[in-house]
Order: structure tokens, then sequence, then C-alpha cells
């Protein structure tokens, strides 16, 4: 069981990102010293909304500068660090070279953070970023799981290099992961497996998550003449950004951990936008058929292959998110309010 010393600091990597960001709002408020590993930190532009929740809580932010692919640049960032929370991987349907852009910095980051915890006495946690994607690429993967749900048993066997890419990413990693904690005695690993994550933006000016660009293109018009009835899983930022400092603080914690709050679908998120905004703003009311989308998904978004609708399009999800209320004691909060609050803060913003 691992007692992390809270007036120690830190450790978050890829902390301008839009999951970090709550995770390190969270721990500024409860004053801890966060240190912060950031690609560029002269790009002030990106550390804006992290600054301005400093300068309110009572913890302390420095921003160090790593890079995933820059073996042993994680040196200072760690020192001193009991907990690492590695949440740095890049998540985007926008890469021309997988390998390159998706696979290395996921793989090769996660290895170069690891090798620098084994050579960081300090550490004694690190909590992954892993993802649902680590359990499964397609709702039709769902017919291979033993009773018909996701569980923290079940790895991804279907993803590649060539399929889902992003998914196969955060498969390697998480192995990886798992692979250099059973090699030493030092640090032990937590891992969270967030499903698709929604709520409010701190960075939508900046931002680069997936979740964003999703978001966005059901509120720009990109989907009007209607959604793709995706079946996915849906956690509120917030509730992850719990969900990771729980990993963190609870001495029991242990293993992978799916973060989930519900079984939804991607229509089901455009009609809660309806519902609330009308026809204020271009959102989906209704499904788009499946032969229209397998026409005209390749082209919206470059993840939307026709092999993927087929898999995805019209059926459901369901993952068994029990062992992360149970043993980490998360409250998931309504899908409603995560939507509402998530679109909200892309009006407040003016980023639709
Ligand atoms: N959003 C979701 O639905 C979801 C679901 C499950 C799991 N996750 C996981 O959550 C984590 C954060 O994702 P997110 O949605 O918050 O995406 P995001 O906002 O794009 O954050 C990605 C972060 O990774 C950093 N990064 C990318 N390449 C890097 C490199 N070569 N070196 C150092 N840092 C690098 C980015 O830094 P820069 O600012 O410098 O680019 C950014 O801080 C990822 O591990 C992702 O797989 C996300």
């Amino acid at each position: 069981m691992i007692q992390i010393d809270r007036s120690k600091p830190v450790l978050v990597t890829g902390a301008t990102g839009y999951v970090a960001g709550w995770l390190v709002k969270q721990l500024l408020e409860a004053g801890f010293t966060v240190h912060a590993a950031v690609r560029n930190p002269d790009n002030t532009q990106k550390l804006e909304h992290l600054n301005a929740i400093a300068a309110a809580a009572p913890g302390k932010i420095l921003y160090f500068k790593s890079d995933l692919l820059m073996p042993g640049s994680y040196a200072k960032a760690m020192e001193g660090c009991e907990l690492i929370f590695h949440t740095a991987s890049p998540f985007t349907s926008n890469f021309k070279d997988a390998q390159k852009e998706l696979i290395d910095p996921a793989v090769l980051g996660t290895k170069n953070v690891l090798d620098q915890a084994n050579k960081t006495p300090s550490v004694k946690r690190i909590v992954l970023t892993s993802s649902c994607a680590a359990i499964y690429t397609d709702a039709a993967d769902l017919e291979q799981t033993p009773n018909g749900v996701f569980t923290e048993d079940v790895w991804n066997t279907s993803a590649s290099l060539d399929y889902q890419p992003y998914s196969y990413s955060k498969t390697l990693a998480e192995k990886e992961a798992w692979k250099m904690s059973e090699q030493q005695s030092q640090w032990d690993l937590v891992v969270v497996n967030p499903s698709f994550v929604m709520g409010p933006f701190l960075n939508s000016e900046t931002g680069t998550s997936e979740s964003l660009a999703l978001l966005k293109q059901l509120g720009d018009g990109t989907m009007k003449m209607g959604a793709p009835n995706l079946g996915i899983g849906v956690v509120d930022v917030r509730d992850l950004a719990e969900a990771h400092f729980k990993a963190g603080f609870t001495p029991e914690a242990k293993g992978r951990h799916i973060i989930s709050g519900h079984n939804s679908s991607f229509l089901e998120l455009a009609q809660i936008l309806h519902e609330q905004y009308g026809d204020k703003y271009p959102v989906p009311k209704t499904a788009l058929p499946k032969w229209l989308l397998m026409l005209v998904g390749p082209m919206v978004n470059k993840a939307l292959s026709r092999n993927f609708i087929r898999k995805n399009v019209n059926l459901p999800w369901k993952a068994d998110n029990t062992k992360s209320v149970d043993s980490l004691g998360l409250y998931y909060r309504p899908l409603k309010e995560t939507m509402v609050d998530s679109f909200q803060s892309l009006i407040d913003s003016k980023a639709i």
C-alpha cells in the first residue's frame, strides 16, 4: 500500500491537455505544488488557463520543458515527486503518419517517463491515463466479451497500425507500462481507462483533443444532416479528474479502472444538446442513415472509415464501471449536465 506525502510536488505530464487541465485545477485547489511538464513552456497562450487557475488557488504551478520523444527530458520535472500522473499522449484523428504521430509518442513516451521514474528514487506511484481504447476498438467487440460487457479484464486485440491506430497506440502504451511496472519494485502503477471524455473546456482556443474537435463538429453544422448513431461510453472530464486524484491518493488502489459514467451513443449526445438549445445551433437531431454515413463519413473524419461504421453504427456500447465506484468511490454526474456544460463552455469562449 502506497502512502503519498502530500507536501511533496506532484508531476503531471501533458499539463496543457484537456483532461490534464482539470486534474491540475483539482491539485492546485487542494494546495499541491504541481510540476507541469509541457512541450513548450514559452507558449504562454497555451498556459493562460493554468496560470489563471493557479493565481486563484492555494497551490503552486511550476513548468518544465519535456517531450515524450526526448529521453531524459522528464528528469527535472520528476525531481522530488512521489506521485506522477502520466496523461500526455496525442488524441487526434488529424494525423498523416500514425507511427510517428500516434504510436511513437504514446509508447516511447510511456517508456521514457517510466524509465525516468526508475532513475528517480522519490517516485512511489505512477497513475497512467490509458483509455477504454485499450479495452476495445469497436462496439462490435462487445460480442467477443464473456458477458456482453467491457470490463477491466478485456484487452483490445483488434486495433492495428492501419485500423484505428489511436486505439492501437493506447493499447501498446498501457501494455508497455504494465511490463515495466512488473520489472521493478520501487513504484506501483495504477491505470485509469476513460471512455469518451466530455465536459467543459478550459482551453477551447488552444485545445488539441479529439473531444473538442468532435463537440465542435456537433455544433458548427458539420453534422447538421444527422449524427452517426455510434455506440460509445461517456465520462465527464471533472469526474475523470477526480478519478485520477483518487487513483493517486487511495493507498490500496490497484490495477486498471474503467472510468465511464454512461453507456451512450454519439446520437444521444446530439439529442441532449438539441433538447437544450433547440435550433439556435445547427446541432443534429436525428441519426444519419448508415448508407449515407458510409458515403460521407470518411470525408468528414478519417476515423469514420466504412469498416469502422460497419462495426459501430447502430450497435450498443456497454461497460462495467463498478470497480471505479467501489474502489475509488467515484460519483458520475448526469449526462445532461456534462453535455450542456461542455457546449456552453464552447459558446462562452466563442469557439462555436
Ligand atoms: N479525450 C478523451 O476522450 C480521452 C478518452 C480516453 C483517454 N484519453 C487520454 O487522455 C489523455 C489526454 O487526452 P486529451 O483528450 O486531454 O488530449 P489533449 O488535450 O490533446 O492532450 C494531449 C496532451 O499530450 C501532450 N503531448 C502530445 N504529444 C506530446 C509529445 N510528443 N511530448 C509531450 N507532450 C505531448 C500534449 O501537449 P501539447 O499541448 O504540447 O500538444 C497535450 O498536453 C491522453 O492520454 C488520451 O489518450 C482521452
